[in-house]
Parts: C-alpha cells; sequence; structure tokens
C-alpha cells in the first residue's frame, strides 16, 4: 500500500491542526502552525523537544518526521523549565 502524502496533525493543548507532507520533522510542522516547541540540541540527545503522539508515546519533535498514517494527535509538554 501507498504512504500517505498528507498527514493531518493536531496539535494539543492549543487545539491546532495542520496538514504536514509525508516525511516533515514535527518541529517544522509544528512550526508552520504556529506552535513554539522548546529545543536544545536538536539531535534527539537533550529532549527538550519532547511531545507526546497519542497511541505511541513520547517522542523527541526535533528526530521524528510525520509518517505512516492519515491523522496525528501530538500533546506538549508544560514544563516550566523549558
Ligand atoms: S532538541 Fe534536543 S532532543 Fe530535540
Amino acid at each position: 500500500m501507498p504512504e500517505k502524502t498528507t498527514i493531518q496533525v493536531r496539535f494539543l493543548p492549543e487545539d491546532v491542526t495542520v496538514i504536514c507532507p509525508s516525511g516533515e520533522l514535527l518541529l517544522d510542522c509544528a512550526a508552520r502552525a504556529g506552535i513554539r516547541i522548546p529545543t536544545g540540541c536538536q539531535m534527539g540527545s537533550c529532549h527538550a523537544c519532547e511531545v507526546e503522539i497519542e497511541g505511541r508515546g513520547p517522542v523527541c519533535a526535533c528526530i521524528t518526521s510525520v509518517r505512516g498514517v492519515t491523522e496525528m494527535i501530538v500533546t506538549l509538554a508544560n514544563d516550566p523549565i523549558w
């Protein structure tokens, strides 16, 4: 089955939805949606950009691309330190 070319990504708690091309980094997808995800190393080490993907668990947005599904629900952490 061919991979989906676009994915609907919903960011919570802001409740903003954006359509992303398959393969786009979650961090870039969020930026296009006007959502700011804190970053640090931008290479998957510091976990400053950690978000939770429904049904998948926590991931680092800087190294995680959207792919393989038609919809994705992403919950941002509410960590006042970052
Ligand atoms: S910014 Fe450090 S893991 Fe993503």
